[in-house]
């Protein structure tokens, strides 16, 4: 999808297709939806249908007028916004989204008008501790990109009649005396940064058969080298040279070779610290091993590999953005199987750094991985951590489909990942690290145990994984319950929905 900023007149605008926003009634007493457009043309055009309650502004509510009347477009798409003091980043870019993919079968480009006074509405009294953004122009415009590049794919790769039908031009209307350069600027990172998604949610939609830990390594390669990053892949024989035992001990069960992938980006200016670490569980399939998934719904543990996956689609939006600061990347693929090779429960294995793991279920595989993960990236000199992984069952039911869990262990850390979340309007939401939770990890025979009972289970995997970390400012993130999506909606397609991308982006600019 090409993505243009015009800063001419909406209403003279030639395309196939315009989309003006038109939020809930900006007061009390009007219940009438405003369009978030300078001119008066639009609300003219729609008034028949504002007066019958077609048009409510209602959120994600589109409605389409066939050559609307004092408007140069083919069509005009008008898409609500909801609640004018609800109206924040996160919901443009559901607007944006739902608009692409209410379009994207019968047109082939598309303008949207970018809604300039959206930073009017801010209501500071919001409920949540996680508020997302409003801001200015430029985040608008953003905003608008990623949330478009990111509605504009859909999952039906393996359908032999699938059609190609996305949206080849995208053009953001902005007022006239607008900073085009600036707001260019501004549509470019969102571009980047919704086709990283999309690079993460490619990956994570390969069925196992098609995405093994050595394919996923050649991807991470190819794309290194196509943004200019430094890429390494190692496979068993480092696991062994580098003592990586909790790692090696989950791949042991398959013919598939495991992948160790490290990634960096070292920029020229950047200072020697912070170095970010970004460490992935790559589980191109989970089957649990031993200690076996029942067969329903096992087929979605191909997404096991999508906290790896957000990490590389995160390397490459870094890549390409250029962040004055170092990061380097680690993501731990490999295959979970049972046969005459694989771990069993009782199993002590060593970790690279050095603490004995008693294997009690070898379907908690991924902090084993992880273990070894986050010991090397910090070896490899990460000075701040941060993880994620399709992790714990118990983090779906403690949070399900909307949050991601969020675990830390340094607060000035975790504030500065919180504002990432509000620029980026991806939903999580922090869960405790408490030492008194360490009590059920103990082991009567090694160092620690890889489960932790039936309660708190989502915390227990986070306690094992700050067993490796020591006093390093590190983030966890349980992504088990939001890295696929069942249904469709509006704005993006079902299926891999490349979350933690765009949240770590935002963290690592905020370093840089
Ligand atoms: N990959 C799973 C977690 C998962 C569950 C991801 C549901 C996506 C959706 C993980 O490896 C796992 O099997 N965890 C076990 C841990 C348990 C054995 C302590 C779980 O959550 O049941
Ligand atoms: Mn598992
Ligand atoms: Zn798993």
């Amino acid at each position: 999808m090409k993505i243009k900023i015009a800063n001419s007149d909406p209403t003279q605008f030639e395309t196939e297709a315009l989309v003006v926003l038109a939020i809930d009634g900006g007061d009390k007493d009007n219940n009438k939806p405003e369009f978030q457009a300078k001119a008066d043309a639009f609300s003219k055009a729609a008034a028949d249908l504002v007066a019958s309650k077609e048009i409510t502004g209602r959120l994600l509510e589109t409605t389409t007028l066939h050559k609307p009347e004092g408007v140069k477009a083919k069509r005009l798409l008008v898409v609500g916004g909801g609640k004018a003091k609800n109206f924040t980043s996160y919901e443009l870019r559901k607007v944006a989204g739902s608009a692409v993919r209410a379009l994207k079968k019968s047109v082939k480009s598309v303008a949207i008008i970018a809604p300039e006074n959206w930073g009017d509405h801010a209501d500071s009294s919001s409920q949540s501790t996680l508020a997302f953004e409003r801001g200015g122009l430029a985040e608008a415009v953003k905003a608008i990109a990623e949330g478009a590049v990111v509605a504009n794919t859909d999952y039906n790769y393996y359908h032999s009649d699938r059609k190609q039908q996305e949206i080849d031009e995208f053009t953001i209307v902005v007022p006239a005396n607008a900073d085009v350069k600036a707001l260019e600027h501004a549509a470019n990172a969102g571009q980047i940064i919704g086709e990283s998604q999309n690079f993460a949610r490619d990956l994570v939609n390969e069925p196992g058969n098609k995405m093994t830990p050595t394919i996923l390594g050649q991807r991470a390669r190819k794309m290194a080298a196509e943004v200019g990053l430094q890429c390494e892949v190692y496979s068993e024989d480092k696991l062994h040279e580098l003592k990586m035992g909790a790692f090696w001990s989950v791949s042991q069960g398959s013919p598939e070779p495991p992948a160790l992938i490290v990634l960096r980006y070292e920029p020229a200016g950047a200072p020697q610290q912070p170095v970010l670490g970004l460490v992935g569980k790559g589980i191109t399939f989970d089957t649990g091993g031993i200690s076996i998934k029942p067969a329903d719904g096992m087929e979605k543990m191909k997404y096991d590999m999508a906290g790896g996956a957000a990490m590389l689609g995160a390397m490459r939006a870094i890549a390409l953005l250029k962040p004055n600061v170092r990061v380097i990347s680690v993501v731990c693929a490999a295959e979970n199987m049972p046969s005459g090779t694989a771990q069993k429960p009782g199993d002590v294995q060593i970790a690279m750094s050095g603490k004995s793991i008693e294997i009690i279920n070898t379907d908690a595989e991924g902090r084993l991985v992880l273990a070894d993960g986050l010991h090397y990236a910090k070896q490899l000199g990460a000075t701040h951590l941060i993880d994620a992984a399709t992790l714990t069952g118990a983090c779906v039911v403690a949070l399900g489909g909307i949050n991601a869990g969020v675990f830390a262990n340094d607060e000035d850390y975790f504030n500065r990942f919180a504002g990432a979340l509000k620029k980026s309007g991806e939903k999580m939401w922090r869960l405790p690290v408490d030492e008194e939770y360490k009590e059920l990890i103990k082991s009567p025979i090694a160092d620690i145990k890889n489960t932790g009972g039936r309660y708190g289970g989502a915390i227990t995997a986070a306690m094992f994984l700050k067993e490796f970390v020591g006093e390093t400012p590190w983030i966890h993130l349980d992504i088990a319950g939001v890295a696929w999506q069942e249904e469709s909606v509006p704005f993006i397609a079902k299926g891999p929905s490349g979350i933690a991308v765009r949240t770590l982006v935002e963290l690592v600019k905020s370093f840089g």
